[in-house]
C-alpha cells in the first residue's frame, strides 16, 4: 500500500498539472481563441477523470468506512451507557465480583484493568518507544506516561476527532509529559512511524475494526525494532461457521465497522509476516458476563445483547495476542 507522503507528494504533482491546464487554457481563451474550445472542453475532462482518480487513490489509502467514523467521530461511542470514564471497551472482569449490581467505578476499573493485562504482557521498561493503535480517547497513553514512563507513547487513531478529544481532554498530562506523550491521526494499515523506530506496540479493542489484518502485521513489523513486542486484545469470530453466524447477529459486521473476522485469519495474518506467538489466549469467560451484567444495570441491552448471545453460543470470543518479531 502506498505511504501517505508519497500519496501526498502525487496529488500535489496532480495538483499543479491540472492547475496549470487550466490556466494555459483560460489564458488561451481570453485571447479570443474560439478554436481552442474543443481544447479545453479536453483538458477539463483530463483534469475531472485525474482528479477523480486521485480521491479514489486517497481513499484506497486511508479507508474511512462512513459508520465508523460516525460511530467514534460524531457520535462518540464513549458516551454510551455500556462505557464509563472515557473508555470504549467491553473491559476485563475478572476481580470484579459480579453476584451484586455493578458500580460505575467498577465499570471504569474494568475497563483500566484490561489495560493492565496489556502493559502486564508488554513488560514496559523505562527506555520503550510504544505505540498505541486505536487510542480512543487516549486515557491508556495517559496510564502508560504516568505509570511506567517510558521514552515515548503515542496514541493513534484513524479518527481525527478521537485524537483532537484526546489532545483536548489530557491537555495536563500532555503538558506534564511533554517530551513523551503524545497523539497521532493514522490508520493500522499506515503508521505514521519510521521503520524500526518502536519497541513496542499495542491495540486494545480497535483490531475487530481493521480493513486489514495483513496490512496491521506488515506495519506493525515495519515499525517495531528486531525483538520488539505486539500485544493486540480484541474480539473476533471463533471460527468461519461462527462468522457467518455473526453476520446475522450483529449488523456493524457486514456494515463494515467490527469486522469480526476469524481468528484463524488474524494469527496467519501475524505468522505470515514473520512474528512469533508468545503466547494465545482467549479470555472471553472474563469479558462478556461482566459487561453483560452492566448493560442490564444500565439498561443499555438493545445493540449489545447480540455480543453476549455470540459468545455463549460459540461463534465469538475475546482474544489476547502476544507477537514478537
Ligand atoms: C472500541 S474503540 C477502543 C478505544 C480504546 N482502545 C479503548 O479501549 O478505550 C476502537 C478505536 O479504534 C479506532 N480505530 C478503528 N479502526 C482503526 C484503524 N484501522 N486504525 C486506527 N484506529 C482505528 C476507532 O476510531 C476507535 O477509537
Amino acid at each position: 500500500m502506498l505511504k501517505p507522503r508519497r500519496v501526498g507528494c502525487f496529488r500535489f504533482l496532480c495538483w499543479s498539472l491540472s492547475y496549470l491546464a487550466k490556466t494555459k487554457t483560460s489564458s488561451r481563451a481570453k485571447r479570443g481563441d474560439l478554436g481552442n474550445l474543443n481544447l479545453i472542453k479536453y483538458k477539463a475532462l483530463l483534469s475531472a477523470i485525474f482528479l477523480f482518480h486521485i480521491n479514489i487513490l486517497h481513499a484506497q489509502t486511508h479507508p474511512v468506512n462512513k459508520l465508523l467514523l460516525e460511530t467514534y467521530g460524531t457520535h462518540d461511542l464513549a458516551e454510551k451507557p455500556a462505557f464509563q470514564g472515557g473508555y470504549i471497551n467491553f473491559g476485563y472482569w475478572k476481580n470484579i465480583p459480579l453476584g451484586k449490581t455493578i458500580t460505575t467505578e467498577e465499570r471504569i476499573k474494568a475497563s483500566q484493568d484490561l489495560y493492565q493485562l496489556v502493559f502486564d504482557h508488554l513488560n514496559i521498561q523505562k527506555e520503550d518507544s510504544i505505540v498505541e493503535v486505536g487510542c480512543g480517547r487516549g486515557n491508556g497513553c495517559v496510564e502508560v506516561a504516568e505509570k511506567y514512563h517510558p521514552v515515548s507513547i503515542t496514541g493513534v487513531d484513524i479518527i481525527p476527532q478521537q485524537t483532537n478529544r484526546a489532545k483536548r481532554i489530557h491537555k495536563k498530562f500532555i503538558k506534564r509529559h511533554a517530551s513523551s506523550l503524545s497523539f497521532q491521526t493514522g490508520s493500522s494499515s499506515s503508521l505514521p512511524f519510521s521503520d524500526n523506530s518502536q519497541t513496542k506496540i499495542f491495540s486494545i479493542e480497535a483490531a475487530q475494526c481493521f480493513p486489514s489484518m495483513k496490512g496491521f502485521a506488515e506495519e506493525a513489523w515495519r515499525v517495531l525494532q528486531p525483538g520488539g513486542r505486539l500485544v493486540v486484545t480484541a474480539h473476533f469470530a471463533t471460527n468461519e461457521a461462527g462468522y457467518q453466524a455473526l453476520r446475522e447477529l450483529i449488523p456493524t459486521v457486514d456494515q463494515g465497522v467490527d469486522l469480526l473476522i476469524p481468528i484463524e485469519q488474524v494469527r496467519s495474518a501475524f505468522q505470515e509476516v514473520g512474528f512469533k506467538e508468545v503466547s494465545f489466549q482467549s479470555i472471553g469467560e472474563d469479558v462478556f458476563e461482566g459487561l453483560q451484567k452492566w448493560r442490564l444495570n444500565v439498561q443499555d441491552v438493545k445493540w449489545a445483547e447480540n455480543y453476549f448471545v455470540s459468545y455463549k453460543k460459540g461463534f465469538l470470543d475475546y482474544y489476547l495476542i502476544v507477537l514478537e518479531k
